[in-house]
């Protein structure tokens, strides 16, 4: 009975395509009544997807690898009337994908039939040809000169390490509109990747190169004069330091992998595990607290503290991101049990497209991750929200709060969204 009852519903799904919904016009009530019946709902910019179909997919024989995204999921049979890849077409031209009522509540809007826009408002130069994948990282927003700073990553070309780029990618939202150019830090960092503002500077974290160890530069936001502030334990290197994040005190925690070594082909070879470090910018006490060859921690990525900075975030990745079998997760710590060191892990959250890497936090505990097609919102105890979509082909790979602001940085193109909500590091 109930696969009659879902097979009749998909049926109706095709008779409605979302070129009904041009994005201003007011809505079909008839259409929007067949639609609440059916599951799938389908607004001028959200679409939700219910459980029914997120549970039971609407075609008999589909698969999907772990880089592409849910719209990308490929229908190998079973589907004779193109429902379950009209739906997916749905999926895919929706600016938001809702899978819990408490999306709305991020969005600002009452349900589906709100429209909610997503602005792009940068598109980054192409790289050079060989360049497939650009990352857009750091994004760290400080007060000082009300602008937000991105670093530029791309692979190198077989045979040569990455290319140092002595630029960083600065939005400045000053203006009317947000004007994003190339500034200089000086000296310039080496394969810049995250950062995080504390205390009127920003603080980079720095892979390194072949003959410059990786580590923080602690960057002044105005002049953009950069000073090294930790670039070893004990005389170890670090191996790629790739993000981090700062308590309102001054302690940072950071994360250590090999993407250097691994994918940038930009440093020696590690001499240390990968894991998780800690330290006190006040007191220069430096120390790992999670990883260190216990298993977890291949790559671990972005890093974000909840609002009272009692539970910390951490994103991770296996060796590829495609590797089937490969870590995805977001992994939550309690930061209060045990004096500055920090318990097991628990799993927060497996992405379903290519691995987290940026990770932000917002007033309410909600955790947003950057992934393969989208931004992920997830609740504080870990169930996904909803997406916010970004361009077709576009990953986010960072974000970056200014007030009820989220910019959105991918590969790509800069996005931007105003929610109801508002960053934790802004309070
Ligand atoms: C569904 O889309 C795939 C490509 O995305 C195509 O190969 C397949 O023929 C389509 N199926 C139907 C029934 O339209
Ligand atoms: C959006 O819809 C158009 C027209 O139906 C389709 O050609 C396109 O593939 C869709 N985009 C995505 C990302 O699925
Ligand atoms: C934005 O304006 C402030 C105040 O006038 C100024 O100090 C700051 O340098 C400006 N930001 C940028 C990026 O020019
Ligand atoms: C890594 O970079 C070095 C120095 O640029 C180069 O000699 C070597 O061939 C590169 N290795 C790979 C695997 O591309
Ligand atoms: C390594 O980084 C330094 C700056 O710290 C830069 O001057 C040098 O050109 C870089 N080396 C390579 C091979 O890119």
């Amino acid at each position: 009975m109930a696969t009659v009852t879902r097979l009749a519903l998909w049926a109706i799904a095709a008779v409605v395509p979302a070129s009904c919904y041009p994005a201003t016009s007011p809505l079909n009530i008839d259409i929007e009544a067949r639609e609440a019946s059916l599951g799938l709902l389908i607004g001028p910019s959200v679409v939700e997807v219910p459980a029914s179909i997120r549970n039971v997919f609407p075609a008999k024989d589909f698969n999907r690898p772990v880089t592409q995204t849910y719209w990308q999921t490929e229908v190998r049979s079973g589907d004779p009337s193109g429902i379950a890849n009209h739906t997916l077409r749905q999926l895919g031209n929706a600016t938001f994908l809702a899978f819990d009522r408490g999306f709305y509540d991020v969005l600002g809007i009452k349900d589906y039939r709100q429209p909610k826009k997503v602005e792009t408002i940068f598109t980054f130069p192409a790289g050079p040809s060989y360049a497939n994948r650009m990352v857009h990282d750091g994004t760290v927003y400080s007060p000082e000169c009300n602008c937000i700073f991105a670093a530029e990553l791309y692979p190198p070309k077989p045979g040569f390490s990455m290319q140092f780029l002595p630029w960083v990618w600065r939005t400045n939202l000053n203006g009317t509109a947000p004007v994003t150019e190339k500034v200089y830090p000086d000296p310039p960092l080496t394969i810049a990747n995250g950062a995080y503002y504390h205390d009127g500077a920003v603080y980079w974290q720095q892979e390194g190169n072949y003959t410059t160890p990786g580590g923080i530069v602690r960057m002044d936001p105005l002049t953009l004069k950069t000073a090294v502030v930790l670039n070893n334990y004990l005389g170890h290197r670090f191996n790629s330091p790739n993000d981090v994040v700062m308590t309102k005190r001054g302690v940072a925690y950071f994360t250590d992998g090999y993407y250097g070594f691994d994918n940038f082909n930009d440093t020696i070879k590690p001499e240390m595990a990968n894991g998780v470090w800690r330290w006190d910018s006040k007191t220069g006490n430096v120390r790992m607290v999670a990883g260190a060859g216990t298993g977890i921690f291949t790559n671990p990525n972005g890093v974000a503290l909840n609002r009272e900075e009692t539970t910390l975030y951490i994103t991770a990745r296996g060796f590829a991101s495609a590797d089937a079998d490969g870590n995805r997760n977001i992994y939550q710590f309690d930061l209060t049990a045990n004096q500055g060191r920090i318990a097991q892990p628990l799993l927060f959250a497996y992405s379903d497209a290519g691995f987290t890497d940026g990770i932000k936090t917002d007033k309410e505990g909600r955790v947003y991750g950057g992934v393969t097609g989208s931004v992920d919102i997830f609740d504080p105890q870990g169930t996904l929200l909803g997406k916010i979509n970004v361009a077709p082909g576009d990953t986010a790979v960072n974000m970056a709060w200014v007030k009820n602001w989220l910019y959105i940085y991918g590969r790509d193109k800069i996005y931007r969204v105003q929610l109801n909500t508002v960053g934790s590091q802004m309070l």
